[in-house]
């Protein structure tokens, strides 16, 4: 397998002349590993196999059609399960992107991911990104080697999509299963099914298929360059933020176990419209009374979590997370503390926008 940090040009293939060749938009391809470079002892087995061992040059050669839609380079930016993504990773992953899209040699982006965590990789770029230009992520739920393996065909489609023109200006995409996912909006909703992502409430953007591609509405909220959050504001590290969940019995001990090791924000994933266990409520009040910020989701899976006025939220200083996740919630706090939004209000302002 290629090292990371290696580039690849995939040369247009021989199935083009050189005239069509040069008028295909130009896809760069980054890889970070997951199932779609996973491999598993034989094609039976899509449980039992290790994420992320198949190099990008095999990914691509695996789809010769490539060459009819796109020039390819590709790179191996990482070779990880998403499971274990890291903030530095997101950093590296995110200054690419960047860096690749200010080129005039590059006209979309597809990030080549694992499914667990693509969701929050996939919102932190469209809010950090500074292109109007497709990036495109895509993943598999089965290994490469598997009997009917979907990463060739998510690849093939996440690329029309990368190169189309109607992609452009919708923020960060997920290419998956032949439908296109906002990265605000898709989750991964199955531990097996192929078709594994969805975006709850909201539904697709539109669809990919044979070439074709169709939105079926656009993304309304502000992303990439309309938004105040970069990456390199994070340059002294990211902000401490992480996630306690409300459940039948919960105790304070989590929350003030976080607190007392410095965190600056806590989302709590709570029941129905994120509300919280009373125990855990009056240690999260006991947080925000001294400066943590903290952000109500709910653990639900679908809907939004709605302010409940000035008995609670206003009162306890508290501040909610529309329709993000749990996970992407913490995503958004993340950048905004990074960007200096720091009191109730500011971060409320920030929740209600992006
Ligand atoms: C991963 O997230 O890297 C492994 C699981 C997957 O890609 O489906």
């Amino acid at each position: 397998m290629a090292a990371p940090g290696t580039s690849l040009t995939i040369a247009a293939m021989n199935t083009l002349t050189s005239s069509s060749a040069s008028t295909l938009p130009r896809v760069a391809v980054l890889a970070t590993g997951g199932t779609i470079a996973g491999a598993a002892p034989d094609a039976t087995n899509t449980s039992g196999y290790q994420a992320g061992v198949v190099g990008v040059g095999q990914l691509l050669a695996a789809v010769p059609s490539l060459a009819t839609v796109a020039n390819v380079q590709a790179e191996q930016v990482a070779s990880v399960d998403s499971k274990d993504m890291t903030l530095a990773l997101w950093a590296t992953l995110a200054r690419r992107v960047n860096d690749l899209l200010a080129s005039d040699t590059v006209d979309g982006i597809v990030i080549t991911h694992g499914t667990d965590t693509l969701e929050e990789t996939a919102y932190l770029l469209h809010l950090s990104v500074k292109s109007d230009k497709p990036v495109v992520l895509t993943a598999a739920m089965r290994p490469s080697s598997a009997l009917s393996a979907d990463g060739p065909l998510n690849l093939l489609n996440a690329v029309t999509v990368a190169g189309n023109a109607q992609a452009k200006g919708q923020g960060v995409l997920v290419a998956f299963n032949n439908r296109i996912h906002s990265a605000r909006d898709v989750v991964k909703t199955s531990t097996y099914a192929v078709d594994a992502f969805q975006s709850p409430e909201m539904g697709a953007l539109g669809w990919v298929q044979d070439g074709r591609v169709e939105f079926q509405r656009r993304v309304v909220r502000p992303h990439t360059t309309a938004t105040p959050f970069s990456i390199d504001s994070i340059g002294a590290g990211w902000p401490a933020v992480d996630i306690i969940a409300s459940y039948a019995g919960a105790s304070r001990i989590a929350v003030d176990a976080l607190v007392a090791a410095g965190v600056r924000g806590l989302v709590v994933a709570g029941t129905g419209n994120g509300s919280i266990h009373a125990s855990v409520q009056t240690a999260l009040a006991d947080a925000a009374a001294k400066g943590v910020a903290i952000v109500r989701s709910s653990r639900v899976g679908s809907g939004h979590v709605m302010r409940n006025g000035a008995a609670s939220d206003d009162a306890l200083g508290f501040v909610t997370a529309g329709a993000l996740n749990p996970y992407k919630a913490r995503v958004l706090l993340m950048l905004a503390l990074a960007a200096g939004h720091t009191t109730p209000v500011a971060l409320q302002q920030v929740f209600d926008t992006y």
